[in-house]
């Protein structure tokens, strides 16, 4: 099976998830979206309204923000890979549950195995909590983890930059430090 196929058939699956109770409130299901040929993958932390009426990720005012970004380092959402730790929208949007988290994890590992992307970029404190374990994003940001040859990159949520705009220009500046790394 290629590698395009496995994603769509891991998306599929995803689709289709009824692993935790996320499945019962949603309106679709959100895998994800973009090139399984991506350098470069973003994760978030969970779908809201928008992504949850369309099933497709990053659509609401964040990613709007977060699609100017990408443009901003010279990428475009077809050449990225945009995704969420949650595939599933929580109820009001609030914060992911641990359980939550753990169920959907295998989703995620296996979309960063699929596409073994050069940086996985992290989103904010739950995308980063998740991944590499507790701490700070205000400390955080900026700044590249490796675990297991894998690179991860630190920043903010965009809904936070949305919120302060001291925020949007820290992430405008860790932007470009990850453009850095991706030439
Ligand atoms: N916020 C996220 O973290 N993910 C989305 O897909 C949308 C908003």
């Amino acid at each position: 099976m290629t590698r395009k196929k496995q994603l769509e058939a891991l998306h599929d699956v995803i689709r289709n998830c009824t692993l935790c109770p996320l499945h019962k409130t949603r309106i679709n299901a959100v895998p994800g979206e973009g090139s399984v040929d991506s350098e470069v993958m973003f994760i978030g932390e969970a779908p809201g309204a928008s992504e949850d009426e369309t099933g497709r990720p990053f659509v609401g005012r964040s990613g709007e923000f977060l699609t100017s970004m990408i443009q901003e380092i010279g990428f475009s959402r077809d050449n990225v890979f945009i995704t969420s730790i949650l595939k599933s929208r929580p109820p009001r949007n609030r914060t992911p549950t641990q359980a939550e988290i753990n169920t959907c994890r295998p989703y995620l590992e296996q979309q960063i195995e699929i596409i073994n992307p050069k940086v996985v970029v992290l989103l904010g404190g739950v995308a980063i909590t998740s991944l590499l374990g507790p701490r700070k994003v205000s400390e955080a940001h900026g700044q590249f983890h490796e675990i297991d040859d894998r690179k991860y990159f630190m920043t903010y949520h965009p809904a936070a930059a949305l919120r302060f705009p001291k925020v949007k220009n820290r992430m405008r500046e860790d932007f470009q430090v990850l453009k850095q790394e991706l030439v």
